[in-house]
């Protein structure tokens, strides 16, 4: 799918305005301050209903306007597609694909597929477990809405029994009610990442050695108190078990660790909790790596997420890399550039292009305004 136009009005610095893009690549260019960022984070938030910079929306509308509105359009090569997006500062954002008021915003990601790059991204690597499940869920989300319920089933459970756990006096009959359904949409959680864990472990390894030049060994494990064994040691997972077997896996370990979580009152395993171990020659990535080995570790990685989606759904996700040949050196620059997908592709720099980049259109972007230079 490509992006054909996006329109802004009062979103960040950018007062107004309407572009339209071709398939290939665009940049988009200026100094620091400028509204580059803003511009990749409209389009994101057209996929997302949120920003990438984890803030909250009311950051995104322009100072002192009382909603920020973001249209874009898009063809998955066969049909034309539209979103319009209306932030407010109260209330919820009101969000309509084709005309038609979307129900629920989780439901835009298998509409608009983006893989985002942003130096921030080191923070996958070197940051908290969070930020690891966040882009593994990410790419699963633009999959399937299948996955997309499943998880949102996990959530609101994960909810319920951890405010249950919390009750004076526990009502354990719900308590096991509560388990089982965990163990129903958890074990689909977890069935859908091992499938992911294993599609993009090739990619992983040839992305990473192909940017940083060099022949080592990239590790990814899926680490999970459901695989550990009794004495507290994290076995790698058998990728290919059913969902029956995981949903079986899983409900033992709750029990397992029952009066654990009845003790510290909230739910100590499961799929929110687990996390992505990676490793360069099996040195640990977050604590045993150079920062541009861990910048490459990430670039790698969401490289192989859009691998991912694009094995999954037939569709080439639309590349948004923010700022990202600013921190590489310039072997790793061109590496990078040659190893992007075929996919329409959205950078934005302050300073000069790659020089084996090729782009089809330029824009400058001065204080909140867009000019096409090319
Ligand atoms: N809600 C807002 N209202 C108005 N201006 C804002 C708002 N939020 C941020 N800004 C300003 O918008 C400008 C553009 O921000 P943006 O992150 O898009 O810049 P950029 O061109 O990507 O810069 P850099 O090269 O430094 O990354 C900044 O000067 C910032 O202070
Ligand atoms: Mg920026």
């Amino acid at each position: 799918m490509y992006i054909t136009s996006l329109s802004l009005e009062d979103v960040r610095i950018i007062k107004s305005c309407d572009l339209s893009f071709d398939q290939g690549v665009t940049a988009f260019v200026g100094d620091n301050g400028q509204g580059k960022t803003s511009l990749l984070e409209a389009m994101f938030w057209t996929s997302h209903a949120k920003s990438f910079r984890h803030v909250s929306n009311d950051d995104v509308i322009r100072k002192d306007c009382d909603f920020a509105k973001i249209e874009l359009h898009l063809t998955d090569g066969q049909r034309p597609q539209d979103i319009v997006a209306t932030i407010n500062r109260v209330g919820r954002a009101g969000v309509f694909v084709n005309g038609q008021r979307l129900k629920r915003n989780r439901d835009l990601a298998t509409t608009l597929r983006v893989s985002v790059f942003t130096p921030d991204d080191l923070e996958i690597i070197k940051g908290s477990s969070s930020f690891r499940r966040e882009i593994l869920d990410d790419a699963l989300h633009q999959i399937s809405p299948k996955y997309v319920a499943a998880y949102s089933d996990y959530q609101r459970t994960l909810k319920q029994k951890n405010a249950l756990l919390k009750d004076q006096h526990i009502d354990f009959s719900v308590l096991d009610v509560l388990n089982t359904s965990l163990a129903v949409s958890g074990s689909q959680v977890l069935k859908s990442r091992l499938n992911a864990l294993s599609t993009m472990r090739e990619t992983l390894q040839s992305s990473y050695r192909h940017i940083a030049d060099d022949e080592p060994m990239v590790g990814m494990r899926y680490i999970s108190k459901i695989f550990g064994n009794d004495h507290g040691e994290d076995i790698d997972p058998d990728e290919d078990q059913n969902v029956e077997a995981l949903q079986e896996l899983f409900l033992e370990k709750i029990n397992y660790y029952k009066d654990i979580e009845l003790r510290r009152a909230h739910s100590v395993v499961g799929p929110h909790r687990d996390d992505l171990f990676l490793s360069i020659d099996d040195r640990d990535t977050r604590t045993q790596a150079s920062q541009g080995e861990q910048r490459t570790m990430a670039l790698a990685l969401k490289m192989a997420l859009h691998y991912v989606v694009h094995n999954a759904t037939g569709d080439n996700p639309v590349l948004l890399l923010d700022d990202v040949f600013s921190e590489l050196d310039l072997g790793r620059t061109h590496r990078l550039v040659e190893s992007l997908p075929s996919a329409q592709t959205f950078v934005t720099t302050a300073t000069e292009l790659p020089s084996t980049l090729k782009v089809d259109k330029i824009f400058q972007v001065k204080n909140g305004e867009i000019s096409s230079s090319s």
